[in-house]
């Protein structure tokens, strides 16, 4: 049942604020307190996380990295499962391996899983099906309540693999004793925000359609963000060449001028994911390098950094205002919007798209 949507993907974009609110009830309590499954887990003597996944669900690892290293000064390593079991990576004993899987049945993300037994301290899963393999097999499984995702293209439990993820990440750091009260409640109010900024931001459906439009035509696209925003430039561009077969790049905004900026022209759109966080000015620069090379730039960002960075560009779309932790979550809408719009405005199967299944169980 599409819920009167023509597409699952575009039902599953739309549910995010029902679904974030539900993962956020059932790992969060009325006092505030972070509350997870059993066998409780201390962060406290960990020396470092290693994360394991696939494709979008790696994304959310790479997004993660950002917060057990920036909120809980835990280190992290972060790798595609097809990689990491064939590397044979030493494993630290005071650590914990992570593995995120939307399926819990990804057949490379579930060897590593293997190869990590024995070897780290705890395993650990955030699964969207708490009876799959990997939840199983895991120590610990963190169900990420997102429901049943149909569509090939995952939306709805990036998102909440997302806000599972930053919530460990909260709690690692309380365990360690890097995070004040006052920081905590400051997130805690982003996060319990969350699902009434994503309302807002499904408002700019119509907007980002007419932006879709015009994408459409292009042969090449590019996705650029920095910090945190970075690894949601690599989501928006796998979520477009998933579903339009357009192909599409992302890079950190700061290895643009390292060599890809010899790919702008005017045949290029380059989306650019930009909250005015702290490093918006930086971001900004280097969209300025594009445009000076006849880029044709799509700005997302807030009332603020548009207002501040828009003269000149090709497109805009409008972001209600977020912490700058919490702003991946937030954009990864937009970025599923203009897939989603794009391929339908190329007439694609969005839901089933060519080549791919919902579920990798072959190596
Ligand atoms: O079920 P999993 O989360 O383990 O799947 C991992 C990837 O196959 C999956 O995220 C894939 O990249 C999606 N089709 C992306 O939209």
């Amino acid at each position: 049942d599409k819920g009167g949507h023509k597409h699952f993907m575009a039902k599953e974009i739309a549910e995010q604020p029902t679904v974030i609110a539900e993962a956020l009830g059932h790992y969060l309590s009325k006092s505030d307190e972070i509350r997870l499954p059993d066998p409780a887990i201390d962060f406290s003597q960990v020396e470092r996380i290693t994360m394991v996944a696939c494709g979008t669900a790696f994304l959310a690892c790479l997004t993660a990295k950002y917060w057990f290293e920036q909120i809980a000064r835990l280190p992290v390593e972060v790798d595609v499962a097809s990689e990491f079991r064939y590397r044979e990576p030493p494993i630290p004993g005071k650590s914990v391996a992570l593995f995120v899987s939307q399926s819990g049945e990804t057949a490379d993300t579930l060897a590593a899983l293997r190869y990590c037994d024995g070897k780290a301290d705890k395993i650990v899963s955030v699964v969207n099906v708490p009876e799959s393999s990997i939840a199983r097999e895991s120590d610990l499984a963190l169900p990420i309540h997102a429901g049943v995702e149909i569509g090939v293209a995952s939306t709805k439990a990036f998102t909440c693999q997302l806000t599972v993820l930053f919530l460990l990440a909260l709690k690692a750091a309380t365990d360690r004793g890097e995070l004040s009260e006052e920081a905590r409640q400051d997130h805690l109010a982003q996060l319990r925000r969350l699902p009434a900024l994503m309302s807002e931001a499904l408002e700019q459906n119509d907007a980002v359609r007419e932006t879709a439009r015009k994408l459409a035509n292009a042969r090449d696209v590019l996705f650029l963000g920095r910090g945190p925003l970075y690894p949601l430039a690599h989501e928006g561009a796998l979520k477009l060449k998933e579903i339009s077969y357009i192909h599409a790049e992302a890079y950190a905004s700061g290895e643009l001028k390292h060599g890809p900026i010899a790919l702008i022209d005017e045949e290029v759109p380059v989306v650019v994911m930009a909250p005015r966080d702290t490093l918006f000015d930086k971001t900004v620069s280097n969209m300025q390098e594009v445009m000076a090379r006849k880029g044709k730039v799509i700005l997302i960002s807030d009332r603020g950094g548009l207002s501040e960075a828009s003269e000149g560009v090709w497109d805009t779309v409008v972001m209600p205002d977020v912490s700058d932790a919490v702003a991946p979550i937030l954009y990864a809408l937009p970025a599923q919007l203009l897939a989603y719009h794009t391929a339908v405005a190329k007439g694609t199967d969005v839901d089933q798209p060519r080549n791919l299944a919902k579920s990798v169980t072959v190596e």
